[in-house]
């Protein structure tokens, strides 16, 4: 089976800290994500036996579901599509319940790729002159397919991440846990400091290993104290362009 990339742009995603992560990973045979979004490490890892992925987001799962079950008919979507500002702004204020899933998915689809920042909400149309569109309407089946073929046997859930954890956690399960990173905005969802402590006594007490990846501020040294914590520098693209910002992170086990 190939690697695989993620087939989505996704505010926080990890491509960039997969060579750091995916070395720590320790032997297991079900591998869950429970803060997936775009799942980056996921797509690049090599596939374990079993596969979970889980996002709060329900316009993200449902994507998931229609790549993995419709792809054919989410590719028919694009057609005659354009990348155009104007489009955006029409699909960016249709609302979701007047389309079918294939029709919300490829809005969904359509929108993410364009959006300045790979913001999830509050998208604005995002442009570059060093580069094309994000959104490559000629190879559309060819980076879907892939992902098709390493969905088709991955459970998808819609879970909050509590209860994900409980529902998967066994002693060969391993978790690589990516929240929302503390006092930043951008998915649309809260996520106080409150969750940071209960998820690390999650993993001090589960059976499985837990892998967390957050923003290297004192109040998550605070929230991880007990755990083993390395820290990762990444470079990180800002504003579209060659502009890079560095940034550090930290990772921590409970192995
Ligand atoms: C930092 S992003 C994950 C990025 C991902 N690792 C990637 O490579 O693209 C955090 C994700 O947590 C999800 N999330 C936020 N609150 C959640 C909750 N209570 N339960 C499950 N997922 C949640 C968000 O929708 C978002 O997709």
């Amino acid at each position: 089976m190939h690697k695989n990339y993620p087939f989505i742009p996704w505010i926080g995603g990890k491509r960039r800290l997969a060579k750091t992560i995916l070395p720590l990973f320790p032997k297991h045979t079900c591998y869950v994500e429970p803060f997936c979004g775009a799942a980056a490490l996921f797509f690049m890892r090599d596939p374990a036996e079993v596969e979970v992925i889980n996002d709060i987001n329900g316009e993200l799962v449902n994507m998931y579901r229609v790549v993995k079950y419709h792809l054919d008919e989410f590719v028919k979507q694009f057609r005659w599509a354009l990348v155009s500002r104007e489009m955006f702004g029409w699909l960016n204020v249709t609302p979701c319940e007047t389309l079918t899933d294939i029709q919300r998915t490829a809005r969904f689809y359509y929108l993410q790729k364009m959006s300045f920042g790979s913001r999830v909400s509050s998208r604005t149309f995002g442009i570059a002159t060093t580069s094309g569109p994000k959104l490559n309407l000629l190879r559309l089946e060819e980076d879907l397919s892939q992902a098709h073929i390493r969905l088709s046997r991955t459970f998808i859930e819609h879970l909050a991440w509590q209860e994900c954890v409980s529902k998967y956690d066994r002693d060969h399960a391993l978790f690589y846990c990516d929240p929302p990173y503390y006092g930043t905005e951008g998915y649309g969802v809260e996520f106080g400091l409150d969750q940071y402590h209960q998820l690390a006594e999650l993993a001090k007490s589960i059976e499985g290993n837990m892998i967390i990846s957050v923003n290297d501020i004192p109040e998550m040294h605070e929230a991880f104290d007990g755990l083993t914590i390395n820290t990762a520098e990444v470079f990180y693209a800002v504003g579209g362009g060659n502009k890079r910002a560095k940034r550090s992170e930290l990772i921590i086990r409970n192995v």
